[in-house]
Protein backbone atom coordinates (compact mmCIF):
# COMPACT_ATOMS: atom_id res chain seq x y z
CA UNK A 1 0.00 0.00 0.00
CA UNK A 2 1.22 3.52 -0.85
CA UNK A 3 0.76 6.05 1.20
CA UNK A 4 -1.65 7.85 0.01
CA UNK A 5 -3.95 4.94 -0.75
CA UNK A 6 -5.52 5.84 2.83
CA UNK A 7 -6.38 9.81 2.27
CA UNK A 8 -9.58 10.92 1.64
CA UNK A 9 -9.83 12.55 -1.83
CA UNK A 10 -12.28 15.38 -2.87
CA UNK A 11 -11.91 15.51 -6.93
CA UNK A 12 -14.54 18.15 -8.01
CA UNK A 13 -15.17 18.24 -11.92
CA UNK A 14 -15.26 14.59 -11.75
CA UNK A 15 -17.35 13.74 -14.48
CA UNK A 16 -15.52 16.65 -17.14
CA UNK A 17 -12.81 15.79 -19.33
CA UNK A 18 -9.65 16.46 -17.45
CA UNK A 19 -11.78 14.93 -14.10
CA UNK A 20 -12.79 11.64 -15.73
CA UNK A 21 -8.72 10.94 -16.56
CA UNK A 22 -8.16 12.18 -13.15
CA UNK A 23 -10.57 9.63 -11.73
CA UNK A 24 -9.04 6.96 -13.95
CA UNK A 25 -5.60 8.04 -12.25
CA UNK A 26 -7.09 7.53 -9.27
CA UNK A 27 -7.88 3.95 -9.68
CA UNK A 28 -4.83 3.47 -10.83
CA UNK A 29 -3.14 4.39 -7.85
CA UNK A 30 -5.63 2.27 -5.92
CA UNK A 31 -7.22 5.31 -4.07
CA UNK A 32 -10.67 4.04 -2.59
CA UNK A 33 -11.73 6.74 -0.47
CA UNK A 34 -12.15 9.27 -2.91
CA UNK A 35 -15.63 11.26 -3.57
CA UNK A 36 -16.32 12.48 -7.13
CA UNK A 37 -18.80 15.24 -7.21
CA UNK A 38 -19.65 16.29 -10.69
CA UNK A 39 -22.26 19.01 -11.02
CA UNK A 40 -25.25 17.58 -12.77
CA UNK A 41 -24.13 14.16 -14.05
CA UNK A 42 -25.20 11.07 -12.11
CA UNK A 43 -24.15 7.44 -13.10
CA UNK A 44 -20.58 6.22 -12.45
CA UNK A 45 -16.85 5.40 -14.11
CA UNK A 46 -14.19 3.98 -12.77
CA UNK A 47 -15.76 2.63 -10.43
CA UNK A 48 -16.82 5.64 -8.26
CA UNK A 49 -20.13 7.01 -8.01
CA UNK A 50 -20.61 10.22 -9.36
CA UNK A 51 -21.91 12.49 -7.09
CA UNK A 52 -24.12 15.62 -8.14
CA UNK A 53 -22.71 18.57 -6.00
CA UNK A 54 -23.88 22.51 -7.35
CA UNK A 55 -20.81 24.36 -6.62
CA UNK A 56 -22.44 27.78 -5.96
CA UNK A 57 -24.99 26.42 -3.03
CA UNK A 58 -22.30 27.59 -0.69
CA UNK A 59 -24.08 26.14 2.62
CA UNK A 60 -24.78 22.75 0.47
CA UNK A 61 -21.19 22.56 -0.08
CA UNK A 62 -20.22 23.06 3.32
CA UNK A 63 -22.12 21.11 4.66
CA UNK A 64 -20.64 18.26 2.36
CA UNK A 65 -17.54 18.69 3.04
CA UNK A 66 -18.08 18.82 6.98
CA UNK A 67 -19.37 15.23 6.27
CA UNK A 68 -16.34 13.47 4.25
CA UNK A 69 -13.77 16.06 5.38
CA UNK A 70 -11.59 15.51 2.58
CA UNK A 71 -7.19 15.20 3.13
CA UNK A 72 -7.07 16.15 -0.30
CA UNK A 73 -9.34 18.41 -2.30
CA UNK A 74 -8.59 18.58 -6.32
CA UNK A 75 -10.55 20.90 -7.45
CA UNK A 76 -11.34 21.17 -11.97
CA UNK A 77 -14.67 21.56 -12.01
CA UNK A 78 -15.48 25.09 -13.64
CA UNK A 79 -17.29 26.23 -16.10
CA UNK A 80 -14.55 26.08 -18.24
CA UNK A 81 -16.05 27.19 -22.05
CA UNK A 82 -15.04 30.68 -22.38
CA UNK A 83 -18.01 31.65 -24.46
CA UNK A 84 -20.11 30.67 -21.91
CA UNK A 85 -18.44 32.60 -19.31
CA UNK A 86 -18.58 35.55 -21.46
CA UNK A 87 -21.99 35.14 -21.79
CA UNK A 88 -23.08 34.53 -18.53
CA UNK A 89 -20.51 36.00 -16.11
CA UNK A 90 -22.36 36.24 -13.03
CA UNK A 91 -22.70 32.69 -13.22
CA UNK A 92 -19.06 32.21 -14.36
CA UNK A 93 -18.12 34.52 -11.59
CA UNK A 94 -20.30 32.13 -8.74
CA UNK A 95 -18.53 28.56 -10.04
CA UNK A 96 -15.18 29.90 -10.86
CA UNK A 97 -14.20 32.48 -8.06
CA UNK A 98 -17.05 31.79 -5.66
CA UNK A 99 -17.03 27.97 -5.32
CA UNK A 100 -13.18 27.90 -5.49
CA UNK A 101 -13.29 30.54 -2.28
CA UNK A 102 -15.48 28.00 -0.86
CA UNK A 103 -13.17 25.24 -0.93
CA UNK A 104 -10.17 26.98 -0.43
CA UNK A 105 -11.57 28.18 3.34
CA UNK A 106 -12.51 25.29 4.02
CA UNK A 107 -9.14 23.35 3.59
CA UNK A 108 -7.39 26.38 4.94
CA UNK A 109 -9.70 25.98 7.98
CA UNK A 110 -8.91 22.09 8.35
CA UNK A 111 -5.58 21.95 7.21
CA UNK A 112 -6.34 19.82 3.68
CA UNK A 113 -4.45 19.93 0.97
CA UNK A 114 -5.63 21.73 -2.50
CA UNK A 115 -4.50 21.58 -6.14
CA UNK A 116 -6.47 23.72 -8.42
CA UNK A 117 -6.80 23.57 -11.88
CA UNK A 118 -5.94 26.83 -13.22
CA UNK A 119 -5.42 28.03 -17.27
CA UNK A 120 -2.53 29.53 -19.25
CA UNK A 121 -5.79 31.58 -20.33
CA UNK A 122 -4.85 34.24 -17.49
CA UNK A 123 -2.44 35.90 -19.53
CA UNK A 124 -2.24 38.45 -22.31
CA UNK A 125 -0.74 36.51 -24.68
CA UNK A 126 2.40 39.21 -25.73
CA UNK A 127 5.20 37.43 -25.24
CA UNK A 128 5.89 33.15 -25.28
CA UNK A 129 6.87 30.82 -22.64
CA UNK A 130 4.94 32.42 -19.72
CA UNK A 131 6.99 31.88 -16.11
CA UNK A 132 4.22 31.42 -12.42
CA UNK A 133 6.35 35.06 -11.99
CA UNK A 134 4.84 36.86 -14.62
CA UNK A 135 1.79 38.89 -14.04
CA UNK A 136 -1.21 37.33 -15.11
CA UNK A 137 -3.32 40.31 -17.45
CA UNK A 138 -6.29 37.82 -19.33
CA UNK A 139 -8.21 38.91 -22.10
CA UNK A 140 -11.40 36.85 -21.54
CA UNK A 141 -14.08 37.11 -19.26
CA UNK A 142 -12.91 33.85 -18.36
CA UNK A 143 -9.55 33.93 -17.82
CA UNK A 144 -10.50 36.96 -15.94
CA UNK A 145 -12.04 34.92 -13.16
CA UNK A 146 -9.68 31.60 -13.33
CA UNK A 147 -6.94 34.44 -12.43
CA UNK A 148 -9.06 36.07 -9.37
CA UNK A 149 -9.64 32.25 -8.14
CA UNK A 150 -5.92 31.94 -7.63
CA UNK A 151 -5.29 34.16 -4.92
CA UNK A 152 -7.48 32.21 -2.51
CA UNK A 153 -6.24 28.94 -3.42
CA UNK A 154 -2.15 30.57 -2.94
CA UNK A 155 -3.65 32.05 0.26
CA UNK A 156 -3.45 28.96 1.86
CA UNK A 157 -1.11 26.83 3.70
CA UNK A 158 -0.78 23.79 1.87
CA UNK A 159 -2.80 25.41 -1.97
CA UNK A 160 -1.24 24.85 -5.25
CA UNK A 161 -2.55 26.69 -8.52
CA UNK A 162 -2.03 24.50 -11.24
CA UNK A 163 -1.98 26.69 -14.64
CA UNK A 164 -2.67 24.17 -17.19
CA UNK A 165 -2.00 24.62 -21.22
CA UNK A 166 -4.26 23.83 -23.75
CA UNK A 167 -5.72 20.14 -22.95
CA UNK A 168 -5.81 17.25 -26.09
CA UNK A 169 -6.30 13.47 -26.24
CA UNK A 170 -9.66 11.12 -26.52
CA UNK A 171 -12.69 12.46 -24.96
CA UNK A 172 -13.95 9.87 -21.79
CA UNK A 173 -17.29 11.46 -21.46
CA UNK A 174 -19.17 11.02 -24.45
CA UNK A 175 -18.80 14.76 -25.44
CA UNK A 176 -16.16 15.30 -27.78
CA UNK A 177 -13.55 17.74 -27.04
CA UNK A 178 -11.94 20.45 -29.05
CA UNK A 179 -9.35 17.85 -30.31
CA UNK A 180 -11.57 14.62 -30.23
CA UNK A 181 -13.83 16.57 -32.45
CA UNK A 182 -11.61 17.64 -34.94
CA UNK A 183 -10.47 14.15 -35.57
CA UNK A 184 -13.99 12.56 -35.35
CA UNK A 185 -14.84 15.31 -38.47
CA UNK A 186 -11.45 14.15 -40.20
CA UNK A 187 -12.59 10.19 -39.67
CA UNK A 188 -15.52 10.94 -41.62
CA UNK A 189 -13.67 13.03 -44.58
CA UNK A 190 -15.11 16.16 -42.97
CA UNK A 191 -12.64 19.21 -42.85
CA UNK A 192 -11.85 22.04 -39.81
CA UNK A 193 -10.91 25.17 -40.16
CA UNK A 194 -8.12 25.65 -37.48
CA UNK A 195 -5.97 28.69 -36.23
CA UNK A 196 -2.25 29.01 -37.46
CA UNK A 197 -1.68 31.94 -35.07
CA UNK A 198 -2.41 31.10 -31.76
CA UNK A 199 0.45 29.40 -29.93
CA UNK A 200 0.22 27.13 -26.80
CA UNK A 201 2.17 24.47 -24.78
CA UNK A 202 -0.79 21.99 -25.27
CA UNK A 203 -0.72 19.08 -22.99
CA UNK A 204 -2.34 15.84 -22.90
CA UNK A 205 -5.09 14.96 -20.69
CA UNK A 206 -3.19 11.06 -19.50
CA UNK A 207 0.32 13.55 -18.36
CA UNK A 208 -2.06 16.16 -16.97
CA UNK A 209 -4.25 14.06 -14.94
CA UNK A 210 -0.74 12.21 -13.62
CA UNK A 211 0.72 15.06 -12.75
CA UNK A 212 -2.22 16.66 -10.96
CA UNK A 213 -2.27 13.61 -8.59
CA UNK A 214 1.43 13.63 -7.71
CA UNK A 215 1.45 16.84 -6.90
CA UNK A 216 -1.87 16.43 -4.82
CA UNK A 217 -0.95 13.64 -3.40
CA UNK A 218 3.24 12.89 -2.80
CA UNK A 219 3.94 16.54 -2.91
CA UNK A 220 1.99 18.59 -0.29
CA UNK A 221 4.68 20.95 0.74
CA UNK A 222 5.08 21.80 -3.21
CA UNK A 223 2.37 24.93 -3.09
CA UNK A 224 1.76 28.36 -4.72
CA UNK A 225 1.62 28.14 -8.53
CA UNK A 226 2.94 25.84 -10.84
CA UNK A 227 2.71 25.69 -14.82
CA UNK A 228 1.51 22.28 -16.47
CA UNK A 229 2.27 22.48 -20.08
CA UNK A 230 3.42 19.91 -22.80
CA UNK A 231 7.34 19.58 -23.87
CA UNK A 232 6.39 21.37 -27.18
CA UNK A 233 5.15 25.09 -28.27
CA UNK A 234 2.87 25.06 -31.08
CA UNK A 235 -0.07 27.05 -32.95
CA UNK A 236 -3.33 24.98 -32.63
CA UNK A 237 -3.01 24.17 -36.12
CA UNK A 238 0.10 22.20 -35.71
CA UNK A 239 -1.49 20.68 -33.23
CA UNK A 240 -4.33 19.05 -34.98
CA UNK A 241 -2.19 18.60 -38.28
CA UNK A 242 0.74 16.52 -36.65
CA UNK A 243 -2.43 14.39 -34.50
CA UNK A 244 -4.17 14.01 -37.80
CA UNK A 245 -0.84 13.19 -39.75
CA UNK A 246 0.06 10.59 -37.14
CA UNK A 247 -3.72 8.78 -36.74
CA UNK A 248 -3.60 8.13 -40.73
CA UNK A 249 -5.88 10.82 -42.03
CA UNK A 250 -5.80 13.30 -44.95
CA UNK A 251 -4.05 16.48 -43.72
CA UNK A 252 -5.29 18.57 -46.51
CA UNK A 253 -8.84 18.43 -44.29
CA UNK A 254 -7.63 21.07 -42.22
CA UNK A 255 -7.78 24.20 -43.53
CA UNK A 256 -5.30 27.01 -42.09
CA UNK A 257 -7.09 30.67 -40.84
CA UNK A 258 -5.49 33.37 -38.73
CA UNK A 259 -7.26 34.56 -35.70
CA UNK A 260 -5.74 37.91 -36.35
CA UNK A 261 -8.47 38.54 -38.98
CA UNK A 262 -11.03 36.55 -37.56
CA UNK A 263 -14.23 38.69 -35.94
CA UNK A 264 -14.09 37.76 -32.12
CA UNK A 265 -16.62 38.62 -29.64
CA UNK A 266 -13.37 39.52 -26.95
CA UNK A 267 -10.10 39.75 -28.22
CA UNK A 268 -7.96 36.16 -27.84
CA UNK A 269 -4.66 36.37 -26.56
CA UNK A 270 -2.18 35.31 -29.45
CA UNK A 271 0.26 32.96 -27.20
CA UNK A 272 0.12 31.75 -23.79
CA UNK A 273 2.94 28.97 -23.90
CA UNK A 274 3.96 28.11 -20.93
CA UNK A 275 7.25 27.36 -19.51
CA UNK A 276 7.92 24.45 -18.01
CA UNK A 277 11.65 25.27 -15.85
CA UNK A 278 9.86 25.22 -12.88
CA UNK A 279 8.13 22.03 -13.91
CA UNK A 280 11.10 20.13 -15.02
CA UNK A 281 12.64 20.31 -11.40
CA UNK A 282 9.51 19.98 -9.07
CA UNK A 283 8.57 16.63 -10.99
CA UNK A 284 11.60 16.02 -13.46
CA UNK A 285 10.77 12.78 -14.01
CA UNK A 286 7.59 13.02 -15.62
CA UNK A 287 6.73 11.81 -19.29
CA UNK A 288 4.39 14.58 -21.29
CA UNK A 289 3.40 12.71 -24.08
CA UNK A 290 3.53 14.27 -27.92
CA UNK A 291 0.15 14.72 -30.54
CA UNK A 292 2.05 11.57 -32.25
CA UNK A 293 1.51 9.36 -28.94
CA UNK A 294 -1.71 10.05 -28.28
CA UNK A 295 -2.90 10.53 -31.47
CA UNK A 296 -1.59 6.54 -31.94
CA UNK A 297 -2.97 5.31 -28.73
CA UNK A 298 0.13 4.70 -26.86
CA UNK A 299 -0.69 6.29 -23.47
CA UNK A 300 1.47 4.12 -21.45
CA UNK A 301 4.45 5.84 -19.86
CA UNK A 302 6.75 3.48 -21.61
CA UNK A 303 5.55 3.21 -24.94
N1 LIG B 1 -9.82 21.93 -21.36
C1 LIG B 1 -8.73 22.67 -21.42
O1 LIG B 1 -8.06 22.78 -22.46
C2 LIG B 1 -8.25 23.39 -20.16
C3 LIG B 1 -7.08 24.14 -20.23
C4 LIG B 1 -6.62 24.78 -19.08
C5 LIG B 1 -7.32 24.66 -17.90
N2 LIG B 1 -8.47 23.95 -17.85
C6 LIG B 1 -9.17 23.84 -16.56
O2 LIG B 1 -9.24 22.47 -16.23
C7 LIG B 1 -10.46 22.19 -15.53
C8 LIG B 1 -11.22 21.09 -16.23
O3 LIG B 1 -11.55 21.50 -17.54
P1 LIG B 1 -12.40 20.55 -18.51
O4 LIG B 1 -12.12 20.97 -19.90
O5 LIG B 1 -12.21 19.14 -18.11
O6 LIG B 1 -13.88 21.02 -18.13
P2 LIG B 1 -15.29 20.36 -18.49
O7 LIG B 1 -15.13 19.15 -19.35
O8 LIG B 1 -16.17 21.46 -18.96
O9 LIG B 1 -15.83 19.84 -17.08
C9 LIG B 1 -16.32 20.75 -16.12
C10 LIG B 1 -16.71 19.97 -14.88
O10 LIG B 1 -17.19 20.91 -13.91
C11 LIG B 1 -18.48 20.49 -13.48
N3 LIG B 1 -19.29 21.67 -13.18
C12 LIG B 1 -19.63 22.66 -14.03
N4 LIG B 1 -20.44 23.54 -13.39
C13 LIG B 1 -20.57 23.09 -12.13
C14 LIG B 1 -21.30 23.54 -11.00
N5 LIG B 1 -22.02 24.67 -11.06
N6 LIG B 1 -21.24 22.83 -9.84
C15 LIG B 1 -20.52 21.70 -9.79
N7 LIG B 1 -19.80 21.22 -10.82
C16 LIG B 1 -19.85 21.89 -11.99
C17 LIG B 1 -19.07 19.69 -14.64
O11 LIG B 1 -20.08 18.83 -14.15
P3 LIG B 1 -21.34 18.29 -15.05
O12 LIG B 1 -20.83 18.11 -16.44
O13 LIG B 1 -21.73 17.02 -14.37
O14 LIG B 1 -22.41 19.32 -14.97
C18 LIG B 1 -17.82 18.95 -15.12
O15 LIG B 1 -17.59 17.84 -14.31
C19 LIG B 1 -11.19 23.51 -15.42
O16 LIG B 1 -10.88 24.08 -14.18
C20 LIG B 1 -10.61 24.33 -16.55
O17 LIG B 1 -10.70 25.71 -16.26
C21 LIG B 1 -8.96 23.31 -18.95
Amino acid sequence: MNRTEGHVVLLTGASGQLGRWTLRELARRNCRKVHAWSGRKAGSFEGFVLEPVVLEDRPAVQCRLDEIRPDIVIHTAAMSAADEVRQHPEQGRLINEEATRTLAQWCESHGSRMVYTSTDLVFDGSKAFWTEDDAPGPLLEYGRTKARSEGFVTATKLGLVARIALLFGPTLTGKPSFWSGCMDAFRKGESRTIFTDEFRTPLDYVSAAEMLCELAMEHPDKTGVIHLGGPERMSRFELIRRSAIASGFDASLIRPALSAETPMPEPRPRDVSLSSEKLDIWLPDRVRRSPERIAQGRTSSES
